[in-house]
């Protein structure tokens, strides 16, 4: 089977590349933006990394040519002077669905997020409702998976956990006592090769969350105890935040506005959890956690 990836170079995709090359025959299009990204995929036999662009779909559908499945990883949640949620989030996901319909890909996964809508207030779930619109509107066989924070040796979630709990002391947004049901990166990419071997003709909607809740300030204490380190975690007031990250982000041209601050400090709930539908057994958080640790240890 071949498959292609977009946004290779992403945590995930770093994840799934790990994955098919030392686990599986499956050979990939690893599709990245720049000789940089490039750089960073691993070197297999495997992987036939290339740059892309989705600002032709024709040009992406001939970079993706060969590939029965595609996986759209490409996705942003910090928008910065150089990419928006419109750019990265929408316009792109519909390039690929385009490409997907010029190849006649037999599947295309698409990551979304627990909370898109087409019809959030919030700004990035919006633009992720909207992608998601795209992909159920293709008439493509297609599988999208919302998923939770994820967590995982070189996800943007973990850094800012361990970053968190190695401290003595921490303030984090609102004493972290939004609810978080973070899944496990291994857990996901293992729903990705799934979903690529399914023969599913309709496009489904999955939401994948990991086995428990937990309050982001319970995480944080529970990582540090692992690390046998205690923090003292305070508060730092969501509308305070929200007020200097709307002025810095106008400053800067991005980082964190106020829509991530919402974003972030959202309970992340779902009504019925896809593990099963997926056919993945969901690793429980305290592995994760050992996963994690052992990495950063042997970094
Ligand atoms: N990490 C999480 O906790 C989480 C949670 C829910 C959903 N997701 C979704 O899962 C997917 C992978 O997440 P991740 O955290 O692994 O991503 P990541 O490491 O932040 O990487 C982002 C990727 O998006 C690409 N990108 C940025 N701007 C772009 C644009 N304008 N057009 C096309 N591509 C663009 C980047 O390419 P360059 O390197 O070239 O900029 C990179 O490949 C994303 O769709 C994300 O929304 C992630």
């Amino acid at each position: 089977m071949k498959i292609a990836i977009t946004g290779a170079n992403s945590s995930v995709g770093l994840n799934l590349l790990k994955h098919i090359v030392s686990a599986t025959d499956i050979d990939v299009i690893a599709g990245v933006r720049s000789d940089r990204a490039m750089k960073s995929l691993p070197s297999s036999p495997q992987i036939d990394p290339r740059i892309i662009t989705y600002q032709d779909s024709t040009q992406l559908a001939a970079a993706l040519e060969g590939a029965g499945c595609i996986v759209h990883l490409a996705g942003i949640l910090i928008e910065d002077k150089n990419t928006s949620y419109a750019s990265a989030n929408v316009d792109a996901t519909e390039a690929v669905v385009e490409a997907a319909q010029k190849l006649g890909a037999k599947h295309l996964i698409f990551i979304s997020v627990v909370g898109a809508s087409k019809d959030s207030s919030n700004a990035y779930f919006r633009s992720k409702g909207l992608a998601e619109e795209f992909v159920k509107n293709s008439g493509l066989a297609a599988s999208i998976i919302r998923t939770p924070i994820l967590l995982g040796p070189n996800t943007a979630g973990a850094s800012s956990m361990i970053g968190a709990a190695k401290q003595s002391k921490t303030k984090i947004l609102g004493g972290g006592k939004y609810s978080m049901r973070p899944l496990d990166i291994d857990d996901l990419n293992q729903a990705i090769l799934n979903c690529c071997n399914s023969d599913s003709r309709e496009a489904k909607l999955y939401e994948l969350v990991g086995p428990e809740p937990i309050s982001y300030r319970d995480l944080i204490q529970k990582t540090a105890a692992m690390m046998n380190n205690s923090v003292e975690i305070g508060s730092v007031p969501v509308a305070i935040a929200k007020l200097v990250a709307a002025i810095s982000s106008r400053i800067k041209g991005g980082g964190i506005t106020p829509t991530v601050i919402d974003v972030i400090t959202m309970d992340e709930v779902v009504n019925k959890n896809a593990d099963g539908e997926l056919n993945i057994t969901l690793t429980p958080l305290q592995n994760t956690l050992e996963k994690i640790l052992e990495h950063k240890k042997n970094k």
